[in-house]
């Protein structure tokens, strides 16, 4: 019998099914939730509430994308967390219902560590050790990873996570969240070099976003005090300079990590790493300094079960199962073990 998992992912505001066989993802269906977009960012308890609506629809075109039946699947897998408690029981709560009455075995996946699986969907694959970049709208970690499911947390921010000052920014910038992919598009028209945003000092292999954030936010009460259009006149060199900034510390930490450490493949992942600058930008550090360079496909940067579906398989393989009387983690790091 092979290996079938059913995965689900529903730590944020993206509910999110997949189907695994033998280690080759054959589907993975998102529904993403546009309630929250009058508020700004995820309202929480929204965010369940939509889980709960989506769920079922979701996992039932999962199931018949991938083209099989209920009775191949051989395991089920889920976020446990990191993540919104309400959102995370809305995805545990079903797979632990899925798999009561069908007698399988349940895998818990760390929603950091498979972000950064997502790496072993789709050829090239990273040669061990690597570092990757996780950047998402909760995260900004520097991580050592030393085998499937072997991982060092070597830095993270110290406030704002990557993700969340593009939509802090962008929201200055008077944009609906989410902002990040915004401005990714609106930079693609402006000239990064227009304004000239500060470059924080931080430790180590940590970060820091939040007084970048209070810059752009002073600098644009500044200049719309003078002239009342300044955003809308600047919009797209505005973005451009802030993505430049924000990708630029993000690449020169990865790169300084990669020096010191003596590492030869780097990688960036989670939903920050669709963007289309800092992609860019990891290129051609790669050439510039001769290292191997990966990013997963689009549709497994931003939050999907399809990574999930991945990390299980590697549990699946090392027989890590969990029981039915497991309960989600809000805070989970991501060298837990
Ligand atoms: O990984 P993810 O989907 O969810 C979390 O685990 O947080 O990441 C979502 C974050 C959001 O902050 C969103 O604005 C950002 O990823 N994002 C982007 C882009 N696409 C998504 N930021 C910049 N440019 C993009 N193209
Ligand atoms: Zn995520």
């Amino acid at each position: 019998m092979s290996i079938c998992i059913l995965a689900i992912e529903s730590s944020c505001d993206d509910t999110s099914a997949s189907i695994c066989v033998e280690g080759k993802i054959v589907s993975n269906i998102t529904a993403s939730q546009a309630v929250h977009a009058a508020y700004g960012g995820v309202f929480p308890e929204y965010a369940s509430r939509a889980h709960m609506q989506h769920i079922l629809p979701v996992v039932d075109q999962c199931i018949k994308a991938a083209n099989i039946q209920k009775e191949d699947i051989t395991a089920v897998a889920f976020t446990r967390g990191p993540g919104l408690i309400g959102s995370l029981h809305v995805g545990l709560s079903f797979a632990k219902a899925f798999a009561l009455p069908h007698r399988l075995p349940l895998i818990e996946v760390n929603h950091m560590q498979a972000h950064i699986m997502a790496h072993f969907i789709d050829e090239p694959i990273p040669n061990f050790p690597f570092l990757c970049l996780t950047v998402s709208g909760g995260h900004t970690q520097m991580v050592l990873v030393k085998d499937y499911l072997s991982f060092e947390l070597l830095g993270e921010t110290k406030d704002d996570a990557a993700g969340e000052a593009y939509d802090k920014i962008a929201k200055i910038f008077e944009l609906p969240y989410p902002g990040g992919p915004l401005i990714d598009k609106h930079a693609q028209q402006g000239n990064a070099e227009a304004f000239q945003f500060p470059f924080p000092a931080t430790e180590g292999y940590n970060f820091s976003f939040s007084g970048l954030k209070t810059n752009v936010l002073y600098f644009i009460q500044k200049e719309v005090a003078k002239n009342p259009s300044f955003i809308q006149e600047h919009l797209t060199d505005l973005c451009a300079s802030i993505q430049f900034r924000i990708n630029s510390i993000l690449i020169s930490k990865l790169c300084r990590a990669a020096k010191e450490l003596h590492i030869k493949d780097i990688a960036i992942a989670g939903g920050v790493s669709a963007n289309s600058g800092l992609r860019q930008l990891l290129k051609e550090a790669g050439e510039k300094h001769q290292y191997k360079t990966y990013v997963p496909a689009f549709q497994y940067c931003t939050d999907n079960a399809g990574m999930i579906a991945i990390a299980a398989y590697h549990k699946y393989l090392k027989k890590e199962f969990t029981s039915q009387e497991i309960e989600p983690i809000a805070r989970w790091s991501v060298d837990a073990i």
